[in-house]
């Protein structure tokens, strides 16, 4: 059996940079609020770019430097909470963007464990014959959802979204394993409402509030202990040490989250890899456009081991262990 390596990695950000600053023109809070509760300084808000825009942007990239064709494309999978539609999904759209006629295109929904979900499910796909690469897309337009009157929550996100093109190979190297899990009894921490039944036979109730809401600090206590429970977990099911990694790349959700996760593990923060600074949380998006700033920077050369860790809404969470 071969490997799955990623062999590409791109991004794309919403064009408009918002500051804490700008936020507290819309609700009342503060810069310093801000930045000493989640580390988030500033987040980019898409103003033309709808969730698949921004998918085929960074799929673009990502094709660019895989140095494929886009007619290799066998498989697209995007992970999405946000899609501009029911249907078509947001990879159905992103196939057409890209003329990726080859490829079979879906969408995950698993919130901000959705690109590690569809990661594990790409390599299930990979086989080497009918399936030999794959373009894995995490796309975001958070500003949809979010609240703009709670102050607890729309200071929170951004738009934005990062892709990767992953092949079956011989050689060596490429997703080690993946762990993943799921809660759905504590969805209703971090939920987006429901659409009622709604016909001619029925009488809704729906009152249309499909806006984010969540409780912040159980999400919190969530996020603490799963990030070092996954980590944990992909290393020993696969008798690795914690030193044989180079950087742990989390969920961009809270800088709180992350120095708690480097404490528990006993990882300096400085192989965490960190960039919600910039942009705030991304969900599905976080992860690839973190990996995509990384291997820019030539940060991960290869035979490097890294783990991608995330968590969120559903509840969902995984890790995958990876050698660049
Ligand atoms: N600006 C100013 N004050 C704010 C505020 C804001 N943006 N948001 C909340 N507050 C206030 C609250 O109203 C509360 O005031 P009160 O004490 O007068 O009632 C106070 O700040 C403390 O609120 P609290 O919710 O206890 O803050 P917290 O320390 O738990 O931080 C979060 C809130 C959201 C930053 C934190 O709970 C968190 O990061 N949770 C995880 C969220 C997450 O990462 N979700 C995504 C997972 S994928």
């Amino acid at each position: 059996m071969g490997n799955i390596r990623i062999i590409g990695t791109g991004r794309c950000l919403g064009e408009k940079v918002v500051s804490n600053d700008d936020i507290a023109t819309i609700v009342d809070t503060s810069d310093q609020w801000i930045t000493s509760r989640t580390g988030i300084k500033e987040r980019r808000i898409s103003i033309s770019k709808n969730t698949s825009d921004l998918a085929t942007d960074a799929a673009i990239k990502a094709i660019k430097t895989a140095e494929i064709d886009v007619l290799d494309l066998d498989l697209i999978i995007v992970a999405t909470t946000t899609p501009e539609s029911f249907t078509p999904s947001t990879a159905c759209l992103v196939q057409a963007k890209l003329g990726a006629e080859n490829a079979v295109a879906f969408d995950i929904s698993a919130a901000c464990s959705g690109f590690i979900y569809s990661i594990n499910c790409a390599r299930k796909f990979l086989d080497g014959i009918r399936f030999k690469k794959a373009l894995v897309v995490g796309a975001e337009v958070l500003s949809r959802i979010v609240d703009w009157k709670d102050r607890s929550t729309c200071v929170l996100f951004g738009d934005g979204a990062g892709a990767a093109i992953l092949e079956y190979s011989e050689e060596a190297g490429g997703v080690i394993d993946v762990y993943i899990g799921s809660n759905g009894s504590k969805g209703k921490c971090l939920n987006t409402g429901r659409f009622n039944i709604e016909n001619p036979f029925v009488k809704s109730d729906d009152v249309g509030n499909h806006k984010l809401s969540m409780a912040g600090k159980e999400v919190f206590k969530f996020a603490v202990n799963i990030i070092p429970y996954s980590v944990s977990k992909v290393l020993e099911e696969n008798s690795i040490s914690l030193d044989e990694i180079k950087y742990i790349v989390p969920h961009q959700a809270n800088y709180r989250i992350v120095e708690s996760a480097s404490k528990r593990l006993k990882v300096p923060m400085d192989r965490f890899y960190i960039n919600l600074n910039k942009y705030g949380n991304t969900s599905a998006a976080s992860i690839p456009i973190a990996l995509d700033e990384m291997n820019e920077k030539g940060m991960i050369n290869k035979g490097d081991k890294i783990i991608l860790v995330g968590f969120g809404g559903g509840l969902t969470w995984g890790a995958i262990l990876l050698q660049w």
